[in-house]
């Protein structure tokens, strides 16, 4: 083989392993490490990041609330009403910094509880079936349970302090 193919395939083969990398890091990994009080896994995130997922946190309990109550009044507009907001158009706003420090499985997760705030808002139009919703919600809820089991958010100081580097995953 002539010289400057080696070079051009390693060079290549180089290029290919930097993006197999930088797919790593930015689709898969996020940023977590494990400690010895929790077993939860850490997600490291900088103190406005923490505050902007948890928010979304608290608008998925409000929407919790309001479509349980709704239900219980039989009242199917007023679920879609509580469910839209929380659809996949709530999930914008997350900055690439952000995106790349969430593991992959967070956010299939998180995207699919906002995927389904949406069917709910679209079933409760279509069909005006409270318990259908309920049923539905309590589903989403089961995502919401595994979700928290699995995960927490804290600042990096933290960890520096409490734990031991578990690197990507
Ligand atoms: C993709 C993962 C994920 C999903 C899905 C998820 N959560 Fe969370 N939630 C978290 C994490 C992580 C925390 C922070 C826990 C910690 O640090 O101890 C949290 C915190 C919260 C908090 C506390 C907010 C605060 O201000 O402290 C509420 C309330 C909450 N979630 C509600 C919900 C509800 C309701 C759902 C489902 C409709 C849901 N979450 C779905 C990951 C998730």
């Amino acid at each position: 083989m002539k010289r400057s193919s080696i070079i051009y395939l390693s060079t290549i083969g180089l290029l290919l392993g930097v993006i197999a990398v930088m797919a790593y890091v930015f689709l898969i990994a996020g940023k977590t490490t494990v400690t010895a009080e929790d077993p939860r896994r850490a997600i490291e995130l900088e103190p406005p990041e923490r505050a902007l997922v948890l928010s979304e946190m608290r608008g998925f309990l409000i929407a919790v609330h309001k479509i349980t109550d709704a239900a219980v009044r039989n009242d199917a507009n007023a679920i879609a009403a509580a469910a839209k907001p929380m659809g996949m158009a709530a999930a914008g706003g997350v900055s690439p910094a952000l995106m790349t420090k969430l593991p992959l499985e967070f956010k299939q997760l998180g995207h699919s509880v906002h995927r389904d705030f949406d069917r709910i808002a679209l079933d409760a139009e279509a069909m005006g079936d409270t318990r259908h919703a309920l049923t539905q919600l309590g589903e989403t809820l089961g995502k919401c349970v595994a979700c928290h089991a699995a995960y927490q958010l804290i600042a990096p100081d933290t960890t520096q302090l409490m734990g031991i580097k578990a690197g990507g995953s």
